[in-house]
């Protein structure tokens, strides 16, 4: 039996301030899951800044805003230098920005590889190459957002799965280099969470391929054993997590988030 109210009635309040004085960025803070993040951050008493392209009408008060497109080594630059001069420096890095912006067979993505590479891996690596020697000196943590599209064979999704892939891979390496500084990495492999982007999804999937949006939306819920989508409450319940002291000892992980819906893969 599934319940509706799984997502208020399960939360136990995380101890409050055990972030304070921290100071983290958030890319794709502008909605969704990462302003979910900086929402939770922000509670837990860190300063946050955050990045995207666009307006940031959703974006959690209290949070800083630079528009910047992180899909470019210029983007990436502006947002990590205004970032370090509004901070002063940098604790927690949460590489979040990304997506999926076509759903059609490889073959016929010749021009969409590059920027989903750029905006799911490259931006994540420029960043971090920017910002960690910044936190070389007292420590940090820094998150990868990943998919569990790298764990399945999902159609039309392999550009987007193999940069989900590489930033997975390079999470898990960077770990090791960073250790000795007492700074962690870990990623999160994400299933289904209903955001803008999700909804978007759908309604380019139906376009393209047929069928009803809503439709799809169930039969997304059917997949997953617990019975819903995440909701971005459940990505940044677990992000506060892994920055925070009490995950001093996680590092090189790569943490399923998805209703067990990977788990139930034959
Ligand atoms: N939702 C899911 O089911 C799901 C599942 C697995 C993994 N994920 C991953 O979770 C992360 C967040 O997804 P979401 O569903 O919250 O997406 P979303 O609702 O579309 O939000 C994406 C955020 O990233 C920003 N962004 C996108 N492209 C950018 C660019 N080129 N430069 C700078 N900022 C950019 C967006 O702002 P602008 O558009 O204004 O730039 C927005 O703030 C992504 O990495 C996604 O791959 C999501």
């Amino acid at each position: 039996m599934v319940d509706p109210m799984a997502t208020e009635n399960s939360r136990t309040p995380a101890p409050s301030g055990e972030l304070a004085g921290r100071r983290a960025v958030v890319t794709g803070g502008s909605r969704g899951i990462g302003a979910a993040i900086a929402r939770d951050l922000l509670d837990a008493g860190a300063h946050v800044v955050i990045s995207a392209r666009g307006e940031a009408p959703d974006a959690p008060p209290g949070a800083a805003f630079v528009p910047a497109d992180l899909s470019t080594r210029d983007g990436v630059r502006h947002f990590a230098d205004t970032a370090r001069e509004l901070l002063g420096g940098v604790d927690i890095i949460v590489n979040n920005a990304g997506g999926c912006r076509s759903f059609q067979s490889v073959l016929e993505l010749e021009n969409d590889w590059q920027y989903t590479m750029d905006i799911n891996f490259l931006a994540a690596v420029r960043l971090n190459a920017a910002l960690v020697p910044v936190m070389r000196e007292h420590g940090g943590v820094v998150v990868h957002v990943s998919s569990i599209a790298t764990v399945a064979a999902y159609p039309n999704l392999l550009h987007y799965a193999a940069a989900k892939s590489a930033l997975e891979t390079y999470s898990k390496g960077l770990s090791a280099e960073l250790a000795p500084d007492g700074i962690r990495v870990v990623s999160v492999c994400l299933g289904n969470v209903e955001t803008p982007a999700s909804k978007t999804a759908r309604t380019r999937i139906v376009e393209l391929h047929g069928g009803d949006a809503d439709d799809l939306t169930g039969q997304w819920a059917a997949e997953i054993p617990l019975g819903r989508l995440g909701d971005p409450r459940d990505i940044a319940d677990a992000v506060r997590f892994l920055v925070s002291p009490r995950a001093s000892w996680i590092t090189g992980s790569n943490i399923v988030i998805d209703g067990g819906k990977t788990a139930s893969l034959c």
